[in-house]
């Protein structure tokens, strides 16, 4: 298996039987939140996602913007037979250039991969000062279980033990 040839494009709505796939057993493993099809078509644009020269998706990931300046990346995942083979982190490139292209200042991501994303300049959030109480009172009129995971709310709990907050500042990143 080569990663030459690898592209990155918009998810399509007849991507989502794929996604959905990759997604149940990780979220059978409380690795991603499981979520309903509807879901999915919703948020399709959202979506990035990286195609093999034969069609085949090799992985996936969305970025969803949660204020002015916050976007979060989330269900980002590869298909088991492309892990290891850089398609991960061609998505989180994706991912962050398109939170540059909106005008964010800051990505947040919610994950077990903490090296994978600390390459991309994420840091482990202390505490919850990325949003000030204005903000956070705001955000609690979401009704998106993400946000409700990035909040820490009590309902959610259960969906993210084990899991590390973190975020990357897009203002202080290090340009190469
Ligand atoms: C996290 C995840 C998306 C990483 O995907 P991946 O495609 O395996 O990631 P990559 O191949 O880009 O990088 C993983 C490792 O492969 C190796 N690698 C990267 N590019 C490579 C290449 N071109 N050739 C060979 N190996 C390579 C590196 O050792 C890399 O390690 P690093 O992260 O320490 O740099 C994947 O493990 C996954 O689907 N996890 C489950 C879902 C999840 O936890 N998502 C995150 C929260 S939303």
């Amino acid at each position: 298996m080569t990663t030459e040839g690898l592209t990155v494009r918009p998810a399509r709505t007849s991507d989502v039987a794929t996604i959905r796939s990759v997604v149940a057993p990780l979220a059978e493993q409380r690795v991603l939140l499981d979520k309903e099809a509807v879901v999915y078509f919703e948020s399709i644009q959202e979506f990035q996602v990286v195609q093999a020269p034969d069609g085949q998706i090799a992985g996936f990931g969305a970025l969803h913007v949660m204020w002015e300046d916050l976007a979060e990346v989330r269900t980002l995942a590869t298909a088991p037979a492309w892990r290891g083979h850089g398609v991960g982190h061609l998505l989180l490139d994706a991912l962050i250039d398109r939170a540059v292209q909106l005008g964010v200042d800051r990505v947040f991501c919610l994950t077990f991969e903490t090296e994978f994303f600390a390459r991309h300049g994420f840091e482990v959030m202390a505490d919850q000062s990325a949003v000030d109480p204005e903000v956070y009172s705001e955000l609690l009129r979401s009704t998106d279980e993400g946000v409700a995971e990035f909040l820490d709310l009590a309902r959610v709990k259960p969906n993210t033990l084990g899991n590390t907050r973190m975020i990357l500042d897009l203002q202080s990143r290090v340009h190469p």
